[in-house]
Order: structure tokens, then sequence, then C-alpha cells
């Protein structure tokens, strides 16, 4: 059993997304849209490809050493180069070299971001030896039609090269395939360029099988799945179009949004059932969030684990390496980085607590800052369990205060504190009687 393969076409130019990026390195949902692809290929049928050959432009490294960077399986991923854009049939020509001992293939975009893993599986478990996806789209345009005879596709015709009669077809190619290593083995060095575009087409694989008395195929999509970026107004629908997904998959698993529309989620996003996101909260890759949890409004996440029953925002910061613990609480306008916050710890306003660890129940008062950087290095602040740190306080770290410690407030802290100490660091007040209007009236002579 040797599986299928995926060939995935990325050697376009995408000169329409006026970016330094190559187009497929552009994001959707916090994920470049090659990884949607590499990771539709991967989940597709029961076991997913078992061959990935990725084919890109000599001069497209950067998708190379993204590709790379994927925690693939073991020699799954095979780079293919197209010297030239000779078009989608040279381009599948240059990944069938390369390919292993696979008896079905599967060509899919690398700029599709939205197609389903459910439909390229049906493309690979096809029986027929050119299997065509197709689709009904609301406006044709310049797709490419598909011509049916009976209930097989007998030919795509490209828009260009369409006939009017042709052209009024509105069953479209999505541009993915399933194919037969027979098929590739026997058609692909037929396809020519003589056409209005002077490209080898991978269409042309349907007339040549279906000419040849061999089997053709059709699967539909959705107009989703093949919907392709080349623009940065096209990545933008292709976002909303995504959000949307996400939104209804968390909805339907029991997470609760007063204005879903608000919401923004990444690929990777796991939130538990009975957490409730209130409006305008954004969630960056590597968020999880458990069960019974509020974020509230105008929140922003990134790199996070939260617990459950925990309560987050309005108008909280949590950046990458922040551990919320089970009830904890993290109020408004706080910004955490890389900190542990115990259970039923709270940190309820305008704090700053970054390379830190909290213990159990910890209170932070308002405008608690931990001064963690120096300059050249970062430091870290430790806090045992139940300790309270009074309002306004700087934890000047490296820093260490004991379990159940209490900080007065204002306190200005660069020494351990021991377990259950009390600290004050406030100067002792000085006043001086009738100072003010001395002060007044001194500048109000000046004035004249
Ligand atoms: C293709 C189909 C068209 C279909 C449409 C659906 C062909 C000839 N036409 O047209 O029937 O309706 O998709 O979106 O296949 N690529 C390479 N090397 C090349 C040329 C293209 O890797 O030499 C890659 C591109 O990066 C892109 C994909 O193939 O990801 C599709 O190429 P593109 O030229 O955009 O095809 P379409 O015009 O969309």
């Amino acid at each position: 059993m040797t599986g299928f393969a995926a060939i995935i076409l990325a050697a376009g130019k995408g000169t329409r997304m006026k970016s330094a990026l190559p187009k497929v390195l552009h994001e959707i949902a916090g994920r470049p849209m090659l990884g949607h692809a590499l990771a539709a290929a991967q989940s597709a049928g029961a076991a997913g490809a078992t061959q990935l050959l990725l084919v890109t432009a000599p001069d497209q490294q950067a998708v190379r050493d993204y590709a790379d960077s994927l925690d693939l399986p073991r020699n799954c991923l095979t780079h293919c180069l197209q010297q030239q854009q000779l078009g989608t049939g040279d381009a599948v020509r240059a990944a069938f070299d390369k390919a292993g001992k696979q008896n079905r293939f599967i060509v899919m975009f690398g700029d599709t971001p939205l197609m389903r893993a459910e439909v390229l599986a049906e493309l690979a478990n096809s029986k027929s030896d050119v299997t065509v996806l197709g689709f009904q789209p609301d406006n044709a345009a310049a797709y490419g039609r598909v011509v049916m005879q009976g209930d097989t596709p007998s030919a795509i015709i490209e828009y260009k090269d369409a006939d009017a009669d042709t052209r009024a077809l509105s069953l479209c190619n999505g541009g993915a395939m399933g194919l037969s290593r027979r098929a590739l083995e026997a058609y692909l060095p037929q396809l020519s360029n003589d056409n209005a575009q002077g490209e080898y087409y991978l269409p042309d694989m349907v007339s040549l099988a279906h000419d040849d008395g061999a089997a053709t195929a059709l699967v539909m999509a959705q107009p989703d799945d093949t919907m392709g970026v080349d623009s940065r107004a096209g990545q933008a629908k292709a976002e909303a179009l995504m959000q949307a997904r996400l939104r209804q998959k968390f909805l339907d698993d029991g997470v609760g949004m007063q204005d879903p529309d608000s919401v923004f989620l990444s690929f990777d996003t796991e939130i538990a059932a009975d957490v409730m996101l209130e409006p305008h909260v954004k969630i960056n890759v590597g968020v999880s969030i458990g069960t019974g949890t509020l974020i509230k409004a105008f929140t922003h996440l990134e790199g996070v684990r939260i617990g459950e029953n925990a309560q987050i925002g309005p108008y909280a910061r949590l950046r990458p390496g922040t551990n919320v613990g089970d009830e904890a609480k993290i109020g408004n306008f706080v910004e955490t980085k890389k900190a542990d916050i115990g259970k039923g710890a709270k940190v309820s306003h305008l704090s700053y607590i970054g390379d830190a660890e909290l213990g159990m129940e910890v209170n932070i008062g308002a405008g608690t800052i931990t001064c963690n950087y120096d300059g050249f290095n970062k430091h870290l602040t430790k806090i045992g369990d139940g300790a309270f740190i009074g309002s306004n306080s700087s934890l000047i770290a490296p820093v260490s205060i004991g379990k159940g410690a209490y900080l007065g407030s204002s306190s200005a802290v660069s020494k351990d504190v021991p377990d259950d100490a009390l600290v004050v660091t406030r100067a002792a007040p000085r006043q001086i009687a009738g100072w003010g209007k001395k002060f007044r009236a001194r500048n109000a002579k000046k004035d004249k």
C-alpha cells in the first residue's frame, strides 16, 4: 500500500499581491496559505498524502525554507523545481519526475487556502484515471469550462481558448485534479502549448484521457474550496471566509460568542465548551482556553494557555509564554509575557507582568510592574503562594517574594523578601505647612 502523493503547485509569481513576500507565504488565520494546503493534503483520507511534491520556482527559496521548517513526517516532503513557469501541466511534469511509487496522485494549488481535506480525499480515492474538480460559481468569469459527455467530463477548455457556446457553460474547473500513475505516464508527455496562452495546460489531461478511452470522473466542490488568492483583496476575502468557518466550528462545539463577527481566531486555536468570548476578541496563534473561562471584550491573546473558569479582560493583552491557572483573574489594561499565573491569582488592573512566576492566590495590586529588563538581559520575578503585592509596586528582577509576604503600596523591591514578611519602601512623608500659598504668591509677583 503506497497511498497517494499530493503535487502542490506554488511556482507562480503572484505579482498582483505587490509584496516582497512570495504569495503562498501570505497568511490566512495566522498560517501561510501554503501551510493550509500542506495540512489539507496531509489530512486527506485515512492516512493523508504519503508524499508532498512541492513545485516552486528556482528563486523561491523562502517558500522551500518555510516548508522545511514544518514538522512534517520524515522524507514526506520533496522539492521540485520548475525552471520556467510554462503552465500547470509543465509544473506537474516537474513534480512527477520526482514522484515515488504511488499509483494515485492529486494535484492542488498552494494558493487555495480554503480547500478542505474531504474534497481532496474524494480526488485521491477516485478510481478513474482523470478526476476533475468541478464547481458552479455565481460568476463563471474566466475559469476553465468543464465539457461533459453524459456523466463524465470529456474536456476542459480554458476561457481564452473557448468559443461562445463553451463560455456559456456554467460548470467550471476548480483547478485541483485526481490522477492515476497510468494517466500521468501516458498523457503528460502529450501535453502541448499550442493554445491561446502558449502554456502547457494540466486540464488538457481530460480530453487526452477521454479520447483515449480512459475513465474520467467529476467531483464537485463548493466555490470556497477552489478560491484562489492572487491579490490583497482576495486575501482579505479568504480571511473572512476562513474566520466564518472557524467561528461556526466553535459555536457548534459549545463556545459562546455575543458577536461572532467581531471575534478573530487562528487556525490552531483550541477553546473548550462553555467558554464565553465577548465582542472584539483577537486570538492569535498558539492559544488554548479551558472550559468555563470568560474572555471579556477587546482582549488580545497570543501564545497563551488559559485554564478553566478564569476571567480575562476587558482590554487585556496576554503575550507569548503566558500560562494562566484555573480561576485566575486578569483585569483591564494588564499586559503579561512569559508569565505563569497561579490558580486563583488576581492581576486586576493596569499591570505589566513579564518573565514572572506567580503562585496560587497571589494578589497583584493596581499598577504593579515587573522590571524585568536591564537593557541587555531579561530577569525573573518569583512570587510565592498567597503573597499580596500592594498597588503601584515595582518588582526589580531578579527578585523573589516569599509565600504569604506583603508589599506595602508603592514599594520598589530589588532584594528577596522572606515568606510572610512585610516590606514597605515608601519614603517618610515630609509636610511643609502653607507652602502652596507662598509658592503661588511668589510666582504671582513675577508675572507683573
Ligand atoms: C487554473 C486552470 C483553470 C481553472 C482555475 C481555477 C489551468 C491551465 N487552468 O487557471 O482551468 O478554472 O485554475 O482556479 O490549469 N503554477 C505553477 N507553474 C506554472 C503555472 C502555474 O506552479 O507554470 C501554479 C500557480 O502558482 C498557481 C496554480 O499553478 O498556484 C494555478 O495557476 P494559474 O496560472 O493561476 O491558473 P489559473 O489561471 O487560475
